[in-house]
């Protein structure tokens, strides 16, 4: 039986998950805060190499907060989602710290259009290193 106020409230359900779909394509969910308690603290300087790498706390913690802060575009378990780039292939080391810390710092803005939000001041030195930790343990082809 597919009643009026049935057919009313799935397209209140409809309704809301494509306002919802709307608000996220233009990236203005609110960040989640991630709790790094358990990592040793960073202090204001901002590093230029992940001091997290290879710690199997900041592993798990950025695998979580990845999935909530950048897996709306960067595809869930960073195998790209096609609107942004595989994270996965990101260079190893210090040099794709570097990359990785300068872009989540700025995010992109190009001619006016936001293509990624910046995450400074949003995200933690400590959440975003962690979300690196976690992306360096990624095969790049599955
Ligand atoms: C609103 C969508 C969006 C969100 C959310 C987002 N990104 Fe991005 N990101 C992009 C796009 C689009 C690009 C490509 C930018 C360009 O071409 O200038 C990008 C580029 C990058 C790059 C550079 C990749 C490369 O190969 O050069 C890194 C690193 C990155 N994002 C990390 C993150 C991290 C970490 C998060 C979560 C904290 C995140 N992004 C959240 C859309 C997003």
């Amino acid at each position: 039986m597919f009643n009026k106020v049935h057919r009313r409230f799935v397209g209140a359900v409809l309704f809301s998950s494509i306002m919802c779909g709307a608000a996220i394509g233009h990236g203005n969910v609110s960040p989640q805060p991630i709790d790094t308690s358990n990592l040793p603290q960073l202090g204001d300087e901002w590093r230029e190499v992940n001091p997290y790498r290879d710690n199997a706390d900041a592993i798990t913690t950025g695998a979580s907060a990845y999935n909530q802060n950048c897996a709306r575009c960067h595809g869930l378990g960073a195998v790209s989602g096609g609107i942004a780039p595989d994270l996965r292939l990101l260079p190893p080391e210090d040099e794709g710290d570097e990359w990785f810390i300068y872009r989540v710092r700025n995010g992109s803005v190009r001619n006016g259009v936001t293509y990624m939000p910046s995450f400074e001041g949003t995200l933690t030195q400590e959440a975003l290193w962690s979300i690196r930790a976690w992306l360096a343990t990624l095969p790049a082809d599955e």
